[in-house]
C-alpha cells in the first residue's frame, strides 16, 4: 500500500506488528495509465492494474534512509516488496532485482521477491523453479547480512509449482512464503469483474487460504508463511493461522474496513486463543481439523 515509502511510520502506529513497503523497481515508473483500480464494492473485492508504480530502489533508497535519519522509523519490522522494472527483459530480471536489493539491504528488516503480481507483463513466467532460483542466487550472493528473504506466490498456481517452489527454500536460504497475492481467476464475466487485472478481497479469501494449507502441510510446518488475501475480520485472521500462517497482512481488508480493522481483528483473536484454550497464537498455527 505503501508503495514509495512516504509514511513508513504510519503502520506502526496502526498497531500492526510489521509491514511491507513498494513493490519497488530498478527502475522508476508511472505505472499503468488510470483506471487502473476497481472496486466491486458489494462483494468487498478489488481488481488491481497498478503496474509497479513506484518511484525507483535508488529514490526509495533515499527516503528510507531520510525515514532512519529523522528518528521517526518504526519499532517493528519493515519489510521491502522487490518487482521487476516493466522495461527489464524476463531473461535480465536477477540484475533488476539484484539491484534494488543491493541498495535497499541495509534499509529495510526483511524483503518479499515478488514474482506473482499480474500486472507486469510475463512477471509471473519468474515463478517457475529455474528462474526463481536464478533470482534467488543473485540475491543471495548479495546478501552479506544475511537478511530474510521471501517469495510471494500466486494464489493459480497449482500444487506441484508451489511444490517446486518449496524445493527452493533450503537450497536458497529462504525466510518464508508470502500467500497469495492476487488473482486472475473471476467469481464472473460481468460488470467489473471484466477489467484486467488482479482480484482481491473476499472472493480470493478461499484460495488464499488452500494454497497457505497446502504449504504448510507439505512442508511439515518447516517454512513460515506469510498469510494474506481476503482476511476483513478476526474469522478470517483465525481461518488462515489455524490453516498454517505465522503472520498475517491486510490490504483490501484495509480499503473496506478503515484503520480500525487492526484493532478489531486483534481482540477478535484474543478472544478467540482463549476460547479455543491456547495462550500464544503461534499455538494455533496449522491446527485446524
Ligand atoms: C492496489 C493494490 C496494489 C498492490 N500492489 C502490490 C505490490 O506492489 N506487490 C505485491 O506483492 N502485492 C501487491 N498487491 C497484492 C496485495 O499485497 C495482496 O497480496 C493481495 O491484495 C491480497 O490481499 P487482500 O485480499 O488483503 O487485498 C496489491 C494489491 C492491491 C489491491
Amino acid at each position: 500500500m505503501d508503495k514509495g515509502g512516504t509514511a513508513v511510520p504510519v503502520w506502526a502506529a496502526l498497531g500492526l506488528g510489521f509491514s511491507e513497503l513498494g513493490g519497488v523497481t530498478q527502475h522508476g515508473q508511472p505505472g499503468n495509465p488510470q483506471p487502473r483500480m476497481f472496486r466491486m464494492v458489494e462483494d468487498e473485492a478489488l481488481i488491481n492494474r497498478m503496474g509497479f508504480n513506484n518511484p525507483g530502489a535508488d529514490a526509495m533508497a533515499g527516503r528510507l534512509r531520510t525515514w532512519h535519519d529523522s528518528g521517526a522509523w518504526p519499532s517493528h519490522p519493515v519489510g521491502v516488496n522487490l518487482g521487476k522494472s516493466k522495461v527489464t527483459p524476463v531473461a535480465d530480471a536477477p540484475a533488476d532485482y539484484q539491484y534494488s536489493f543491493k541498495l535497499l539491504k541495509n534499509l529495510a528488516d526483511f524483503f518479499v521477491v515478488n514474482v506473482s503480481s499480474p500486472n507486469t507483463p510475463n512477471l509471473r513466467q519468474l515463478q517457475d523453479k529455474s528462474a526463481l532460483a536464478e533470482i534467488l542466487a543473485a540475491l543471495q550472493e548479495a546478501n552479506d547480512e544475511n537478511r530474510p528473504i521471501l517469495v510471494k506466490v500466486a494464489p493459480d498456481l497449482g500444487f506441484d509449482a508451489l511444490d517446486e517452489i518449496l524445493e527452493l527454500v533450503e537450497p536458497h536460504n529462504l525466510a518464508g512464503i508470502v500467500a497469495t497475492n492476487t488473482t486472475i481467476s473471476r467469481p464472473a464475466e460481468t460488470g467489473l469483474y471484466a477489467e484486467t487485472g488482479g482480484l482481491s478481497g473476499r472472493p480470493l479469501a478461499r484460495r488464499s487460504t488452500e494454497v497457505i494449507r497446502h504449504l504448510y502441510r507439505q512442508s511439515g510446518g518447516r517454512v513460515p508463511l506469510i498469510g494474506v488475501g481476503g482476511i476483513f475480520n478476526s474469522a478470517d485472521a483465525w481461518e488462515k493461522i489455524t490453516a498454517g500462517a505465522t503472520l498475517l497482512q491486510i490490504y483490501s481488508g484495509m480499503v473496506y474496513e478503515g484503520p480500525q480493522i487492526t484493532r478489531a481483528i486483534l481482540k477478535g483473536l484474543a478472544k478467540r486463543l482463549t476460547r479455543e484454550g491456547f495462550t500464544e497464537l503461534r499455538e494455533a498455527v496449522g491446527t485446524e481439523k
